[in-house]
């Protein structure tokens, strides 16, 4: 069935869904985002829109993204489209699944339900889903979940020889084993505490596989503290240097800094936000995932 889809983009996401239009069959419409001296933003962009657009947009550093989002959402309405869908390959404020402490606010369920009213449709990829275990328990339009391991997986296999795959914490148990099933590696998870945004203790909780390459894998690297202490740990076990690879570069200020002082032999992240150390296309996991929605919702 032929599709009139038109790809919506945000500058810093404008080549990634040139990309994905071609891949989707849609036609690629890139937004220009004016700041105004005082902070203001307007976003700008053709006023040739099929009914069906994907806004491709990832999310992170959302605060200053989400108002331009929702100025371009709602005017694609405002020019015709039926169906409007985000494509935000990173999901924010999932971490903010609960109260940590008394008077928390759970961001991850009223962003979903921000988004939720104003989209008709999401697609992310691997989300944060901790102890929220499925996207439909926050929002209330239809979403698919496009997964990083496939794409990981084959990069593993293409660079390292022997590797044994290392997940810093419980949380990153779901993703590790994914990608170990998929490259037929053994796999182990390290224990984490946090006490703080920047405070993180990592200790061990197997005997490492001696003659193996190291590789840790984690969704998030954000102030990186996780990721550099579990490079700290494996080292101080007389492992090799680890290779790192993380799904979602976050990266806040000086995190790559800290975690190349840890000494890994290299750090690895997908293209889910754009950053100097992509090296894994996800593209194509996400168009598939674009498509399955689409028809599911036909
Ligand atoms: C949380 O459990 C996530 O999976 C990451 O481990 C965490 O967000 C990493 O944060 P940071 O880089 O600040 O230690």
């Amino acid at each position: 069935m032929k599709r009139d889809l038109t790809c919506l983009s945000f500058p810093e996401n404008a080549e990634a869904a040139e990309r994905l239009a071609t891949m989707i069959d849609a036609v690629h419409c890139p937004i220009q985002l004016h700041v105004f001296p005082d902070g203001e933003t307007m976003p700008a962009f053709s006023d040739e829109i099929g009914p069906d657009v994907a806004v491709m947009c990832s999310l992170d550093r959302p605060n200053s993204k989400f108002l331009p989002l929702v100025f371009a959402a709602r005017a694609a309405r405002d020019r015709g489209a039926k169906r409007v869908g985000l494509v935000a390959p990173y999901l924010p404020y999932m971490r903010q699944d609960k109260h940590f402490v008394e008077g928390d606010v759970i961001s991850a369920r009223i962003f979903a339900n921000e988004l939720s009213g104003l989209f008709d449709w999401l697609v992310t990829v691997d989300p944060h889903l901790h102890r929220i275990k499925n996207l439909s328990e926050i929002f209330n339009i239809p979403s698919e979940v496009a997964h990083s391991a496939p794409s990981v997986s084959h990069w593993i296999a293409t660079n390292i020889e022997k590797p044994i795959l290392i997940g810093p914490d419980s949380e990153s148990d779901q993703w590790v084993r994914a990608v170990a099933d998929l490259c037929h590696a053994p796999y182990t998870t390290l224990q984490k505490k946090r006490c703080g945004d920047r405070d993180v203790a990592i200790a061990g909780s197997e005997t490492l596989l001696a003659g193996r390459q190291p590789v840790l894998i984690d969704d998030i690297v954000s102030t990186a503290e996780t990721m550099a202490k579990a490079v700290e740990y494996v080292r101080s076990e007389g492992h090799e240097r680890p290779f790192c690879i993380a799904v979602h570069a976050l990266f806040a200020p000086g995190a790559m800094e800290r975690l190349t002082g840890a000494g890994p032999k290299m750090v690895v992240t997908t293209n889910t936000i754009t950053h100097p150390s992509n090296r894994i296309d996800t593209l194509d996991d996400i168009a598939c995932a674009v498509l399955h929605l689409l028809d599911r919702a036909a």
